[in-house]
């Protein structure tokens, strides 16, 4: 056999909403109800180093995630893997003298070796980075001539809120309108120098894997929680609007109103939900007590809250001096002692720093 093998490694941050993708109208294309909005955090920290590779030698497609051989057959995968190989390009190595045409792709096999460098079970989002990575490697190694919007149309099949990270700053998904899921796609924002005073803590609440997927929740929400229709109808398409222009202007004010409120009727559509959904914990709620207290003390807000599917705490500070403030106030209420379930802290420079 032929011994050659071409390689490509990618890095891919993950996003955190603030207005919050919660519901499918297709399951299986992953077409949202609504549209959302997140910020993409710094790349060198929560993130996915991706490598894949193509070579003669390789007899079918595999998967290694944190080292451990994964199954490629879920129609996640799958759906990923055909989109990418149906718009591969030519590649040509001269100095191998190796030529891979546009066809050849469906014969050839890829080996894929994915790491995440923060604990997978600790709930955050490490799909989105995954799933992002994925795809953006691929796309480099078969020499796909896509915009990142395109890309992010095929990453939004492994996971919907990996279109996202297909940018960095700040980034809208637009849900669409067409039954094919053309253009339900991901656009930039604004880039990560727009607002980069703003640090991103992640307070560790548990380590603990989600008991609800986001994916069965979504479901259970979208079939029984009539607060769900009204969100997705009547309340976040206004409030796209407005943290659209909460970003252009940096209006630290107002995007904290709409981040928490935003992340607060995700968790009521949650207990909305029957049987309700409990992402958050006692621990989440005294971490919003503490933010919302904080806040009006000040008479301007300081730090805003956000919570995905399950109990961490996203805390997004105005500036650099009152993260530290702020994580001061977390080591003081919830000393990180071994038998408190606060573990850890993560801190950030418009994102995460340790
Ligand atoms: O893309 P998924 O299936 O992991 O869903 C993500 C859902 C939330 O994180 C709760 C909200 C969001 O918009 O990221």
């Amino acid at each position: 056999t032929e011994k050659w093998v071409f390689m490509v490694t990618a890095q891919t941050p993950t996003n955190i909403a603030v207005i919050k993708y919660w519901g499918k109208r297709d399951e299986v294309r992953i077409l949202p109800v609504n549209d959302s909005i997140s910020v993409t955090l710094d790349p060198d920290h929560l993130c996915t180093v991706t490598t894949v590779a193509v070579s003669p030698a390789f007899d079918r497609d595999r998967m290694w995630l944190n080292g451990k051989e994964i199954s490629l057959s879920g129609s996640r995968y799958q759906n990923c893997l055909r989109e990418i190989r149906s718009r591969a390009g030519d590649v040509e190595d001269k100095e191998k003298g190796v030529k891979i045409g546009k066809k050849d792709w469906d014969k050839l096999h890829l080996h894929i070796a994915s790491h995440n460098n923060f604990p997978t079970a600790a709930g955050l989002a490490s799909s989105a980075a995954g799933f992002a990575c994925l795809v953006f490697s691929l796309a480099k190694l078969m020499n796909v001539d896509e915009d990142p919007s395109h890309l992010s149309a095929i990453a939004r099949q492994g996971s919907g809120s990996a279109c996202r990270s297909l940018f960095g700053g700040f980034v809208k998904w637009e849900m669409g309108s067409k039954d094919d899921g053309s253009d339900s796609v991901a656009v930039q924002l604004a880039d990560e120098k727009h607002w980069d005073d703003l640090v991103i803590i992640i307070a560790v609440v548990s380590s603990q894997q989600k008991e609800t997927s986001s994916t069965s929740g979504m479901r259970e929400s979208v079939e029984t929680s009539l607060l769900l229709q009204h969100r997705a109808k009547e309340v976040v398409p206004k409030r796209i609007l407005q943290m659209e222009e909460a970003i252009k202007n940096r209006d630290f004010a107002s995007f904290t109103q709409l981040t928490c409120t935003d992340s607060n009727q995700f968790h009521a559509v949650c207990l909305d939900t029957s049987p309700p959904i409990f992402y958050m914990n006692d621990t989440s709620h005294r971490i919003i007590s503490l933010v919302e207290k904080w806040n009006r003390s000040e008479g301007t807000p300081q730090v805003a809250y956000t919570f995905d599917a399950g109990p961490n705490a996203v805390l997004i500070a105005r500036n650099r001096k009152v993260a530290v403030q702020l994580l001061q106030g977390l080591l003081y209420y919830f000393p990180p002692k071994p038998d408190t379930d606060m573990k850890s802290y993560v801190v950030g420079d418009n994102s995460i720093l340790k």
